[in-house]
């Protein structure tokens, strides 16, 4: 694992986003793994501002989302489909047909999941994944559970991620108590990853992250038999380490 530990927020997302710009302009027709939450909102905004100078073209670029709660129709503000294009899609020029989000309406769940993989592996697998990291060490939305799923599936969110998610909604009772993730095969698959965390509330999680045994009551903790990530963290949540 290869840490660049920054001053603050806005070093992180411009850290960030110069990793992904970098992987655009060697390979304009990347496939980007994307991640949503709080932490990445900053990455977004300063790749939108390089696209707007003219730095980065997203015309041939393909991307797949990690995940999206289940319940949430795409124009709610809270899911991630909502998410990723009033920050992201909306602001570049992305074709439409080149965004994959995982889908959680009324179809056949399982079968919707097998697509999903299977889309991702049609597409070459992922170049660069982006990532985030629960409080509770969740990547995507693979929850700490005895075992972990290789591929795409639905998930009952821990009572931790709800309680951390409840900030987006107006109250805990309204967060989605499901949600479809990509499972840790496609992510352990990417040939680079960028995991970026920020603030004193993911400082426990970033240290068994990083210097913790390898367990699925950390899904995170995977991570470190990768062979090519890079992880960004403020001071805040580099304190243990
Ligand atoms: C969310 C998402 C993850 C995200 C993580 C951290 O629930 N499912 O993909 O990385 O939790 O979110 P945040 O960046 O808001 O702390």
């Amino acid at each position: 694992m290869e840490i660049k530990t920054v001053n603050n927020y806005r070093e992180l997302s411009e850290k960030a986003a110069a990793i992904v710009a970098g992987e655009l302009n060697r390979r304009p027709d990347s496939v980007l793994g994307l991640a949503t939450g709080s932490t990445p909102e900053g990455m977004y905004a300063q790749l939108v501002k390089m696209y707007n100078k003219k730095e980065i073209d997203f015309n041939d670029v393909v991307t797949f989302n990690l995940d999206e709660y289940a319940g949430l129709s795409p124009e709610h503000p809270q899911s991630y489909h909502f998410y990723m294009y009033s920050n992201f899609f909306d602001h570049i020029n992305i074709k439409p047909g080149n965004i994959h989000i995982p889908y959680c309406g009324d179809q056949d769940l399982d079968l919707a999941c097998k697509e999903y993989d299977q889309k991702i592996k049609d597409a070459g697998g992922i170049n660069l994944q982006i990532l985030g990291l629960g409080v509770n060490g969740h990547i995507g939305f693979n929850e700490p559970c005895e075992y972990l799923y290789t591929d795409t599936h639905l998930v009952d969110l821990t009572a931790e991620t709800i309680e951390a998610n409840s900030r987006f909604f107006s109250s805990r009772e309204e967060v989605p108590r499901q949600a479809v993730t990509m499972g840790v095969a496609s992510i352990m698959h990417a040939e680079k990853i960028l995991l970026m965390a920020a603030g004193e509330n993911k400082a426990r999680a970033v240290q068994l992250m990083c210097c913790g045994r390898i367990t699925t009551s950390l899904p995170a903790s995977l991570l470190q038999l990768h062979r090519n990530i890079v992880l960004i963290v403020d001071r805040e949540a580099a304190a243990l380490l």
